[in-house]
């Protein structure tokens, strides 16, 4: 009998559909596959305004997220050998759509079953991998792989076109600007992790697995991501207990700090990135040695409560 896949995901822009298909496209024809894209009861805005994306972010980080659609009950009541579970981060945590998805019964599919995770983002998913992994465990599911496809522009480069993708839609290259985004040859190549999941799936050995996904470049990382989400994830967390003071999501009177924390967003990214790279320069040489295990631990499948 061929092996049996579940691929579940979310994606607003289908990004991460086409990452996953690709991920799996040397083997559709060895296994059986089936999808179930998770959906938000109400859909989020794509093009975005800029108040409804930054006001996405306090219920993002306290994951209180908005409600999504159930999966078939047949597909929540197969047996798989593998889920393959894509999803995005947004403001260092999982999406809303996919948080939604982990707290749902509907994660009741992942019971004893191994599941690797599949990421695609912009630069930043530490902090959302850690929660991924939390809700993971809590329904029962065993973590044998992470594959994670970034945007491989520099920083600046890649807010800029993130910023013209989600505010106009617009992902294509213009200007002096690349496309937004994971770069098309970087998903094409994702095809190279078919046959690795494969041969493991066939000797029914996920053990193993992630060491040989990450030969093959699955997880790319270095020290100055891990110092840059621990600055992000606290202040994002003060910042999103201050806008829930003054009401709920859409809510008018929570307009201004919304506003505020955008504002003050753009300028430490845009004109105070010079300070803040020399201070994350020094954190790294300073805690040199403890960065790097944090880069080991963060590359790899285990989970440790409170990492991040
Ligand atoms: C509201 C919002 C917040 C985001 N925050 C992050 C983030 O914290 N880190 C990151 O690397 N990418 C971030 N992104 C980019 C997404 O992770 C993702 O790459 C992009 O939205 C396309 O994914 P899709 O498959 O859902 O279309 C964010 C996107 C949105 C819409």
């Amino acid at each position: 009998m061929k092996p049996r896949i579940l691929v579940l995901y979310y994606t607003q822009t289908g990004q991460l559909r086409q990452i996953l298909d690709s991920v799996v496209s040397g083997i559709t024809d060895q296994v059986d596959i089936d999808y179930a894209p998770i959906q938000p009861v109400t859909p989020f805005p794509f093009p975005w305004t800029a108040l409804q994306f930054f006001d996405a972010m306090p219920e993002t980080v306290e994951h209180l997220p908005v409600p999504v659609k159930h999966i078939p009950e047949n597909i929540v009541n197969t047996k798989y050998d593998l889920i393959i579970f894509g999803y995005q981060p947004w403001f260092l945590n999982p999406s809303q759509p996919t948080t939604a998805f982990l707290q749902s019964a509907d994660t009741k599919v992942f019971k004893d079953t191994p599941v690797i995770t599949v990421v695609g983002c912009r630069n930043m998913w530490l902090h959302a991998q850690e929660k991924v992994k939390g809700y993971l465990q809590d329904a029962g599911a065993r973590l044998v792989g992470n594959i994670v496809l970034t945007d491989t522009n520099t920083n600046l480069i890649s807010l800029l076109t993130v910023i013209r993708w989600s505010f106009k839609g617009q992902k294509a290259a213009s200007g002096m600007l690349p496309a937004a985004g994971v770069q098309d040859v970087d998903i094409q190549q994702a095809n190279r992790f078919a046959p690795v999941i494969y041969k493991h799936l066939q000797q029914d050995n996920l053990i193993d697995l992630h060491r040989d996904l990450l030969s093959v470049g699955a997880v790319q990382l270095n020290t100055g991501l891990v110092v840059l989400e621990q600055t992000g994830i606290r202040n994002f967390r003060k910042w999103a207990k201050f806008i829930r003071e003054k009401g709920g999501p859409g809510d008018p009177n929570r307009a201004g700090r919304v506003l505020l924390f955008k504002n003050l967003l753009l300028v430490a990214i845009f004109i105070l990135s010079p300070i803040s790279s020399l201070k994350a320069a020094i954190t790294r040489l300073v805690k040199r040695s403890a960065l790097l295990k944090d880069v080991a631990y963060f590359k790899e499948v285990q989970y440790e409560k409170g990492r991040l």
